[in-house]
C-alpha cells in the first residue's frame, strides 16, 4: 500500500523525509540509500542531527542502490564519492558498514550476486528511493522484470540526458551502464520511502500511484509493497487525481 504525503516544496519534503527516517537511525538498523539530487536535503538533515544531537551511525549499516559501471570510485560523480561527500564522511558510519555496489572489476554480474547475498543476510529496514522522469527506481529502467536481482544494466537515453548535468553537460562523458539493485531486491526492504519533487516527476508519480502495475513504469510495482511512503511536493503531485 502506498501512503502519499503531500508537501509544499523540496525543503518541506526533506523535513518530512527526515521525520520518517528518524526512528530508523538507531543501532542495529539497516538503511537502503540513494544518490541523485532528491536525497540531498534529507542527508543534510541527517548530518545536522548527528552533529547537534549526537545520533550515532556506528552500529548502523547501509546499502546503496547503484553505481555507474566503469567509473573510477575517486571520480567526483561516482556514487561512492557522492555518498562520502554528502553523508558518510560527515557522520560516524564505519566504512565497512557503508556498502556501495562496485562498478569496477572483471565479473560485475558475479559481484552483483554477492551484493544481493549480503542484503539477504542483513535485510534493509528502510529503503530510500528517488524516481526517474521515466519512472525508474534505482537504475531499473522501463521494461526491467519486477523479480530482478542486482544486475548490470544499460541506462535509458532519457536517464543519460537527465544525468548530463553532473558531467559538464557533455553527454559523451555520461556512463552508459550501471550496476543496480534489482526491483526484486528493492521490494525485499521492510519499508520504502520515496521522495519526488519537481514538475519533471509529475507524470512518473501519476503512473506510479494511479497507473497499472506494469514494467513500463518500474515504480508502479510499489503498489504491491506492504509499506511504502511517498512524499511529493506540489509540482510532482500536480497530475494526481
Ligand atoms: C539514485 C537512483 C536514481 C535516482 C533517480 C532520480 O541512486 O537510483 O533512481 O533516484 O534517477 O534522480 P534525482 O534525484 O537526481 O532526480
Amino acid at each position: 500500500m502506498i501512503k502519499v504525503i503531500k508537501v509544499k516544496d523540496y525543503e518541506e519534503a526533506s523535513d518530512k523525509a527526515f521525520e520518517v527516517m528518524k526512528p530508523f537511525l538507531v543501532p542495529g538498523k539497516v538503511l537502503g540509500l540513494a544518490t541523485g539530487s532528491t536525497p540531498l536535503g534529507l542527508y543534510a538533515r541527517m548530518v545536522k542531527d548527528h552533529e547537534e544531537n549526537g545520533t550515532s551511525y556506528k552500529d548502523i549499516c547501509s546499502f546503496n542502490l547503484d553505481e555507474y559501471a566503469g567509473l573510477p570510485i575517486e571520480h567526483p560523480e561516482s556514487y561512492y564519492s557522492f555518498m562520502h561527500r554528502n553523508l558518510f564522511d560527515k557522520i560516524d558510519i564505519r566504512e565497512e558498514n557503508a556498502h556501495v555496489p562496485s562498478g569496477l572489476g572483471e565479473d560485475l554480474e558475479g559481484q552483483a550476486k554477492k551484493y544481493d547475498a549480503m542484503i539477504d543476510a542483513c535485510p534493509v529496514d528502510i529503503q530510500l528511493l528517488g524516481i526517474g522522469s521515466d519512472g525508474h527506481i534505482a537504475f531499473n529502467e522501463p521494461g526491467t522484470p519486477f523479480d530482478s536481482g542486482t544486475h548490470v544494466t544499460d541506462l535509458a537515453e532519457s536517464t543519460i540526458k537527465d544525468n548530463c548535468r553532473f558531467f559538464d553537460n557533455d553527454i559523451s562523458k555520461v556512463p552508459t551502464q550501471a550496476v543496480t539493485q534489482g526491483i526484486g531486491t528493492i521490494m525485499k526492504a521492510k519499508n520504502i520511502l520515496l521522495i519526488a519533487t519537481g514538475a519533471n516527476k509529475a507524470q512518473a508519480v501519476k503512473d506510479m500511484i494511479e497507473g497499472p502495475v506494469d514494467v513500463a513504469c518500474p515504480a508502479s510495482i510499489l503498489q504491491k509493497h506492504e509499506n511504502v511512503t511517498v512524499i511529493v511536493d506540489e509540482a510532482a503531485a500536480s497530475l494526481l487525481k
